[in-house]
């Protein structure tokens, strides 16, 4: 089995699937004919063994994977995340900086995922949104907030009359997380830069986080999401150590996570408080323009 197209992720992928599957020794280019004669059968069995079942030989597969992951691990967090905001900060408008962020690689998600998932709405909205990650739903239609949870997204804006055409709304990671689990430190490192500079070129005039991860990541600290929520706070974009971005002070308030509603709905109650408390900065807003 020769193929020299193979890239790097499918290789690894591949090694994978056959270690899943049971396969513990390195085959070779050409194959052996398992049905010869019973004796060459044996002899050659015997000689299989002799060349595949070494310890060395046996750990074959499992060192390929682990030499291929730490080829990747070793790249240290630092230089990915410099590498981030040099793309990001050059990117001099929203779509360059969307296809730059298509071209990164740092982000380890982006190898499992359909395709990166960066915006929808409006952005010349005051207002910006960010969630979590791409659901799987999101993942196929490369759009956030598509999924169940976005329906209630959609219900919650309605109820205090706006929707996806009068906010922005991302997340802190632009691709899906395998299973939907919560993006991991590094991954949200990884892709950090790009969020920051979406807000300086939006410049929204108001912040909404959904859910703890985002709210931790804008806030940057692990206060419960039940303790954050409802209290206006200002996001400092000139804290953020990349110097050409702008000093941007925003309004920025943490509310649930619309999934958590979902399992959750007696938490709906407090939602709602935080989507009034919203209303009334945007109609003050309105009011001062
Ligand atoms: N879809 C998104 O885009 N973000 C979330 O946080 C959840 C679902």
């Amino acid at each position: 089995m020769t193929n020299h197209n193979i890239n790097f992720d499918e290789d690894l992928a591949m090694l994978e699937y056959y270690q899943a599957v049971g396969v513990n020794l390195a085959v070779e280019e050409k194959t052996i004919d398992r049905f010869a004669d019973a004796k060459n059968n044996i002899e050659n069995h015997k000689e299989n063994n002799k060349q595949h079942t070494t310890p060395e030989n046996k750990a074959n597969i499992s060192n390929i994977i682990s030499q291929k992951k730490i080829s990747q691990e070793n790249v240290p967090q630092e230089n990915i995340t410099q590498q981030a905001k040099d793309l990001a900060r050059s990117a001099k408008n929203l779509s360059e900086l969307e296809e730059l962020m298509k071209g990164f690689d740092g982000c380890t998600l982006k190898k499992r995922a359909t395709q990166i998932v960066f915006c929808d709405g409006n952005p010349k909205s005051d207002i910006m949104i960010i969630g979590e990650a791409p659901s799987r739903d999101d993942d196929i239609e490369g759009k956030p907030f598509v999924g169940r949870s976005g329906q209630l997204l959609d219900r919650m804006l309605k109820a205090i009359g706006l929707d996806r055409s009068k906010v922005y709304i991302t997340n802190i990671v632009a691709w899906r997380p395998p299973g939907n689990r919560n993006p991991t430190a590094s991954e949200i490192a990884s892709c950090l830069p790009f969020l920051h500079r979406q807000i300086e070129l939006i410049k929204p005039k108001i912040i909404l986080t959904l859910g703890a991860p985002a709210a931790h990541t804008i806030f940057s600290c692990k206060t419960p999401i039940s303790k954050l929520r409802g209290k206006w706070q200002q996001f400092e974009l000139n804290n953020l150590s990349i110097k050409t971005l702008d000093n941007l002070s925003i309004k920025t308030l943490a509310t649930f996570h619309p999934t958590f509603l979902l399992r959750q709905p007696a938490q709906k109650a407090q939602a709602w408080q935080d989507l009034l408390t919203l209303k009334t900065a945007l109609d003050e807003l309105t009011n001062n323009a």
